[in-house]
């Protein structure tokens, strides 16, 4: 029996490759000369699809070329690159990547902490440029006595809590709604949670319902000892009003691993030295990306063999 069609909308961890080629007919809509053409002659055979943020939107009219698509498995478990209600309206389904990548983004989060706080990036430039041997490192800000709020405080939100805990911060939260089994204090508003905190950390999806919600009002809440770390998306923080707030020193400093055009930061950012600035490598280390790839072929070799998706995503769930 010829094996499926399987689309992958461009480069990846090489193990979704591996085991895409292994299990189904893979094709690469990246590798295609003329892009339309291609799509014309394979998409009415594409039954599953590997997506990235980093391959452009997965559109409407991605999925008007593909018009038998069954699952779109995309590599991230933020999935605001997929037009998921578009997907649900057509029945196809739309897998992320959860849990396997909780501890490495909380890993970032804490090091993007502790990096804008104690200034590391900046000590370290400073001992490159030979100033050390002018004079000492100026004393930094301090972990010691604050209070962080979480911004989404879902599965690597809890484990960020978990990391901020042991290093004696206080934790409160705000979503949607209040959580029953969390031993945190819920503030219902945002403007709420920054006012009763001084480190602000971002880690909700993106997407419409949470389009730079932190904004100025917010970070005029969190104060001129406030901390903003983003590892959630960069559309979640209106960027100019943060520009603006670390260039007024309406707070002291900000960690960000996303941007709102992201690869492209703006030069406001690049310029000042009291932010740290990473390139969206909140989950980028070899094991995690792996499991990540292994994730998403799984959910398309699983789906195939009629056993069903492994990690639906809540607007498109699946039933047995
Ligand atoms: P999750 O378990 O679904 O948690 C999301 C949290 O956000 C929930 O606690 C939810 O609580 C809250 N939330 C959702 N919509 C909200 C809204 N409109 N206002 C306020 N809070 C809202 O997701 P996760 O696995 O922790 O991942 C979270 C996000 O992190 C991803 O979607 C992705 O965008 C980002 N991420 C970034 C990186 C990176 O490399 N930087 C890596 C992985 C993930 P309620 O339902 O109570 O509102
Ligand atoms: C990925 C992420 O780097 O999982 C997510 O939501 O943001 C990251 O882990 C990204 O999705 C890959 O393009």
């Amino acid at each position: 029996m010829a094996k499926p069609d399987v689309l992958m909308t461009g480069p990846m961890q090489a193990v979704v490759a591996e085991t895409l080629r292994r299990e189904t007919n893979l094709h690469v809509l990246s590798d295609a000369p003329d892009r339309a053409a291609f799509l014309r002659e394979v998409g009415p055979r594409i039954r599953g699809a590997a997506v990235s943020s980093g391959h452009g939107p997965f559109n409407k009219s991605l999925m008007d070329a593909l018009p038998n698509l069954e699952i779109v498995a995309n590599f991230g478990v933020g999935y605001d690159n997929v037009e998921v209600a578009e997907a649900a309206k057509r029945g196809i389904v739309v897998t992320n990547t959860p849990d396997v990548l909780n501890e490495e983004v909380a890993d970032t989060a804490m090091g993007l902490l502790l990096a804008a706080v104690r200034q590391i990036p900046q000590a370290d430039r400073y001992l490159r440029a030979g100033r050390w041997l002018d004079k000492p490192y100026p004393l930094t800000a301090s972990l010691r006595g604050r209070k962080a709020g979480i911004l989404g405080l879902g599965r690597i939100g809890k484990t960020i809590a978990q990391r901020l805990e042991a290093f004696g911060i206080t934790v409160a939260y705000h979503g949607r709604s209040q959580q029953a089994d969390v031993p945190y204090a819920y503030y219902p508003t945002l403007v709420g949670l920054a006012e009763a905190v001084d480190i602000l950390v971002v880690i909700t999806p993106g997407g419409a319902a949470t389009h730079r919600i932190v904004n100025a009002e917010v970070l005029k809440a969190l104060g001129p000892e406030g901390v903003l770390i983003n590892v959630a998306r960069g559309t979640v923080v209106d960027e100019p009003a943060l520009i603006e707030a670390l260039r007024s020193r309406t707070i002291l400093t900000a960690g960000l691993d996303v941007f709102e055009h992201e690869p492209k930061v703006p030069q406001e950012l690049i310029d000042m030295e009291h932010v740290v600035l990473l390139p969206h490598v909140g989950s980028a280390t070899t094991h995690t990306r792996n499991a990540m790839g292994q994730l998403v072929a799984d959910n398309i070799v699983n789906w195939l063999a009629g056993k069903g998706p492994l990690t639906p995503v809540a607007e498109t769930p699946w039933k047995r």
